[in-house]
């Protein structure tokens, strides 16, 4: 038999240990791991010279935008930033415009997506206004709901208790998680009405506006409403103490809840946001530095169960708009994601099995993503090639996102990913995009 691929002298990270092999790939599949005497002969093969080799990351918090915000970013831009970063699958969010809500723009955006992508994309929606749908929408392949508690974006009227337990009920029913954007909307608006009549347009109304009571309202009224389904409810981008403190409760009582933290607020704190400026003006803001402390804890005690970019890209104009309220909130993060963690790899603050399980294991755990997130024969061959020692400056105006700016512009990182493989096939080399638009796959929920 003579198969694609034969990556010779790897030392891949395999059940738990970092372990010199070979992998012979097929077919998009990791036929099988062993010694190099024992490989098939192959069309290809790559000698990685002892580089490290981790299943491929999964991002499970990425706006790709396109459609009707593809002057942001769109699918070919996202997916080359997800692939020089040594991220093979991304769970793309439906904030666009159209929000993705329905099984009818589900379908336009798969649609769309297929010729474009380079590593794998599975979709959320939005809930729909007739709830009856969210069945048709699993159907249709999303991988998961998601809901914004700031504002209503989708079909269901967030101030309603008694709705947000119908939709959670329903996805329960039909196992798909649901990803929440923890702020509460009626103690949000209410400060960032009374700010903004006082004319205060600035980053300190902003994070008054923005405040923790914000996030740790919006978790503990959720998981109140939670308690009394049998939903998986997930909650993006924690960033305060007592959110953490809240979601760690609701564990201890049994509730099925789930938690990711973005780099940017393990990395970064309001003394950043105050020193950049809008460009790192995000939601939740960044905050306080005992918060960081708290989140590192979580990472330490196993309470935050993975981490999650939130790339989220705008042009830069709109980054710098005048009034702090008309600044778009968000940062662009597939590329600096597993260099800061690689760097903190280097540092001791974070081991390999630490970055896998963070950013392979459990979002595929999470979001039923069966045959990805570790190293092993019969799975998909998503896999990134990484040399610990290789040192770059972060330079966002290389970025391949199309949000060229970066908090973490000009920071010294130490681990890059060199080579990255999306169902066997090398889609990134080097930093270089190396594999034609479409190479990507679309995952659906099974
Ligand atoms: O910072 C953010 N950016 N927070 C959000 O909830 C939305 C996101 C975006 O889509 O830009
Ligand atoms: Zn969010
Ligand atoms: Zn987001």
């Amino acid at each position: 038999m003579i198969v694609d691929l034969v990556l010779s002298n790897a030392k891949a990270y395999l059940d738990s240990k970092i372990l010199g092999c070979s992998l012979a790939i097929n077919q998009g599949k990791i036929l099988k791991i062993g010694k190099e005497s024992n490989m098939p002969r192959a069309q290809t093969k790559i000698d990685l010279k002892n580089l490290l080799v981790l299943p491929g990351l999964i991002d499970a918090h990425v706006h790709l935008r396109d459609e009707g915000k593809a002057y942001k970013e769109d699918f070919y831009t996202g997916t080359a930033a997800a692939a020089a970063g040594g991220i093979t699958t991304v769970l793309d969010m439906p904030n666009n415009k159209p929000v993705t809500m329905s099984v009818e723009t589900l379908r336009r955006r798969t649609k769309i997506a297929e010729r474009k992508i380079l590593v794998n994309v599975g979709f959320y929606s939005e809930f729909p206004k007739n709830m009856k749908e969210i069945r048709e929408i699993v159907t249709e392949g999303a991988v998961a709901f998601k809901l914004f508690m700031s504002e209503q974006i989708g079909g269901l009227n967030v101030d309603d208790d008694y709705a947000l337990r119908e939709a959670l009920e329903i996805v329960s029913d039909v196992e798909a998680p649901v990803a929440v954007h923890a702020e509460d909307k009626t103690t949000l608006q209410e400060a960032e009405d009374e700010l903004r009549q006082n004319n205060c347009n600035g980053i300190e109304a902003f994070l008054k506006a923005h405040s923790e009571n914000v996030e740790a309202t919006a978790v503990k009224r959720l998981l109140r409403i939670a308690r009394q389904t049998a939903a998986h409810v997930h909650f993006c981008h924690i960033s305060t103490e007592n959110g953490l403190r809240a979601i760690i409760d609701g564990k201890n009582s049994g509730i099925i809840v789930t938690c990711e933290t973005t780099p940017h607020h393990l990395f970064l704190s309001v003394d950043d946001l105050r020193r950049i400026g809008t460009l790192a003006l995000t939601t939740p803001p960044l905050r306080e530095k005992h918060h960081l402390a708290a989140l590192w804890l979580g990472i330490k005690n196993k309470r935050i169960d993975i981490l999650a970019s939130d790339h989220a890209p705008h042009t830069l104009g709109e980054k710098k708009a005048k009034s702090i309220w008309d600044v778009k909130v968000g940062i662009s993060g597939l590329e600096t994601t597993l260099p800061l963690l690689l760097t903190q790899v280097k540092h001791g603050r974070l081991s390999i099995a630490d970055v896998v399980r963070l950013m392979s294991e459990e979002p595929a755990e999470i979001f039923g993503l069966g045959d990805r997130g570790c190293l092993k024969e019969g799975n998909n061959a998503d896999i990134v090639v990484v040399d610990l020692k290789k040192k770059h400056k972060i330079d966002a105006s290389k970025f391949h996102s199309k949000a060229k700016y970066s908090p973490f512009n000009g920071w010294n990182v130490e681990g890059t990913p060199v080579q990255t493989f999306v169902g066997g096939r090398l889609i990134m080399d080097e930093g270089e995009i190396v594999a034609e638009a479409g190479s990507g796959g679309i995952i659906r929920r099974e």
